[in-house]
């Protein structure tokens, strides 16, 4: 039978070692870091270096990095490569302006020249396997080459010429930040170029397991990587892939629970820190949705400042609407 491979998409001060090992629990099939910035690696900063904490648990674990020299980048990989991960990933689609108003992350996407320089950079400087994750191009105006080829069509054929192993693409362009509907008809043109060898694997919207079966099924992408439906729902990999999972609000809760305190460990020991790091999820999970009468009880969650006045409020969630 087919596999349908899932994987945790990296995100920024989201897929920690305490989230990416719940995420593996349930099903995930390869996991990434947050993106790591090269000039801070190769600066040795302490806060950064303390990103590519890896565990083998987690494996397969995809660290990423994001640059917009060559030389710093290949440096950077040469670093990471130390950490022993299974990938070392090449952040091309970061849209935010702080990166790609710095022409890294998706500023790439507007100078091919520099992408091309930068990968090749990187795969000649390691011997992990290489891959990148893109968006479909920086614009609407630039979806397309002047003889009508996407630009991802033909930006994908250049990445795999250089030797990278796997191509991650965000089905939006940079321009729509995370605006719109991820758009998967050109994802699925490059997975159906004849002229592609390596995996494509397909992201953007993603949330339910009739979505995730429908992408793979029309679009015939490798791989699923899965972002921000994952946000308090770790077991949502269990769920698209028909595997045990969670069922009940006290099943879910107690699962949000052991992430409170993994957070904490994560943000050593600090019970303070721990909670505000993971308040994220409960702002988001499934789990808390639609939820009548919720509103103060929702507020009250996101103010608690210790495990114990977290676990309260979470048990009289549960003791109310379960
Ligand atoms: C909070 C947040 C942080 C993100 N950080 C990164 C990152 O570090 N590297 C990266 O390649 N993409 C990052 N992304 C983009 C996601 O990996 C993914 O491409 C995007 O969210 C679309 O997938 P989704 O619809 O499943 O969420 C981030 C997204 C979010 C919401």
């Amino acid at each position: 039978m087919r596999d349908y491979p899932l994987y945790l998409a990296p995100m920024e001060d989201v897929t920690d070692p305490a989230f990416r090992a719940l995420c593996k629990r349930y099903g995930a099939d390869r996991v990434y870091t947050e993106f790591v910035n090269a000039d801070a690696l190769v600066r040795d900063i302490a806060s950064t270096t303390r990103k590519l904490t890896i565990h083998d648990a987690e494996r397969p674990v995809a660290i990423q990095i994001y640059g917009r020299e060559p030389e710093a980048m290949a440096d950077a990989a040469r670093i990471v490569e130390q950490a022993h991960p299974d990938f070392i990933d090449i952040n091309f689609g970061c849209p935010v302006k702080k990166v790609a108003g710095k022409g890294a992350g998706a500023g790439l996407l507007r100078d091919v020249p520099k992408m091309m320089a930068i990968t090749r950079a990187v795969v000649d400087a390691v011997h992990t396997p290489v891959t990148v994750k893109t968006r479909l191009g920086w614009d609407e105006p630039s979806l397309y080459l002047p003889d009508g080829t996407p630009f991802i069509v033909d930006l994908a054929e250049r990445l795999q010429d250089l030797g990278i192993r796997e191509l991650a693409i965000h089905g939006r362009t940079r321009s729509q930040m995370y605006r719109g509907e991820a758009d998967w008809t050109l994802i699925g043109a490059v997975k159906n170029n004849p002229r592609m060898r390596i995996p494509i694997i397909g992201n953007g919207d993603v949330c339910t397991p009739e979505r995730a079966k429908e992408c793979f099924d029309r679009y015939g992408v490798d791989a699923i990587m899965i972002g921000r439906a994952t946000f308090g729902a770790p077991w949502l990999f269990a769920e698209m892939k028909g595997l045990p999972a969670p069922k009940t609000m006290a099943e879910k809760v107690a699962v949000l629970k052991e992430h409170v305190l993994a957070s904490i460990v994560w943000c050593g020991n600090d019970e303070r820190k721990g909670i505000i790091h993971s308040r994220r999820h409960f702002a988001a999970s499934p789990v808390f949705k639609g939820l009548p009468d919720f509103k103060q009880t929702r507020i009250a969650l996101l103010r608690a400042e210790t495990v114990e006045e977290v676990f309260r409020i979470m048990d009289y969630i549960v003791d109310t609407y379960a």
